[in-house]
């Protein structure tokens, strides 16, 4: 069972000053991708990371390095993006790009295509895009930082896309991303997500990564997953 629900740690929560070994850790520990977060602030308030990073991160880690493109008109950065060597990237409706030519950018250049909604953001701004997508990802909180509390009221919509998506027979992946914790990991399951985007639940000072790991996966696997 517990193979049937992805983790994607977000490096925005670990010590940058130890990125690489920070990464190694949470592939040993069972890491199914690393979230990047790459800020602009612009579309949000923060500034993180650019390609340069995520180039260095290519050399550290073999597991899927899956970039959330949280800045305005993301075509501009997708070509250096995947240059650097991401396999996956995401792109907001929201960002202001013209969102299938985005996707077709992205895919392009034979990576994971994958779009994002903010929690006041209606599923029909991807609804049209899905047969296109490997991953629709519903944020939990309004992009920028991590640690922040996880929106309790996008669980309706995780559903409505759940249900879209089995209604249509497309495969792409629900993930979520925002105060994704053991305690609403398992709502999120429950709603039909099967990746799971956590930054500070897994790199924080409580307890080792692998350990804080082991128990998100736990509290999300209780559920039997549906679909
Ligand atoms: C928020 C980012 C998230 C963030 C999640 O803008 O997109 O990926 O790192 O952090 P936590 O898990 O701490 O809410
Ligand atoms: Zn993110």
């Amino acid at each position: 069972m517990s193979r049937m629900i992805k983790l994607a740690p977000s490096i925005l929560a670990a010590d940058f000053a130890r990125l690489g070994e920070q990464v190694r850790e949470v592939e040993a520990a069972g890491a199914d991708y690393i979230h990047v977060d790459v800020m602009d602030g612009h579309f949000v308030p923060n500034i993180t990371i650019g390609p340069v990073v995520v180039k260095a991160l290519r050399g550290a880690t073999r597991l899927p390095l899956n970039v959330h493109l949280m800045i305005d008109e993301p075509e501009r950065y997708i070509d250096a993006f995947a240059a650097a060597g991401a396999d996956g990237l995401v792109v907001h409706p929201e960002a202001g790009s013209q969102l299938h030519r985005a996707i077709e950018q992205i895919r392009r250049h034979g990576i994971h295509v994958g779009v994002a909604i903010n929690p006041g953001t209606p599923l029909s701004a991807i609804e049209e895009v899905l047969p296109e997508v490997d991953m629709a990802l519903i944020m939990s909180v309004d992009p920028g930082f991590g640690g922040q509390e996880f929106i309790e009221d996008v669980l309706p919509k995780v559903r409505r896309l759940r249900r879209l998506l089995d209604e249509r027979g497309l495969a792409a992946e629900v993930a979520i991303d925002g105060g994704i914790t053991p305690e609403t990991a398992p709502r999120c399951v429950e709603a039909g997500v099967r990746v799971l985007v956590a930054g500070t639940a897994i790199f924080n000072e409580r307890a080792s990564i692998a350990e804080n790991m082991a128990r998100l996966r736990e509290s999300a696997t209780q559920e039997e997953p549906r679909g």
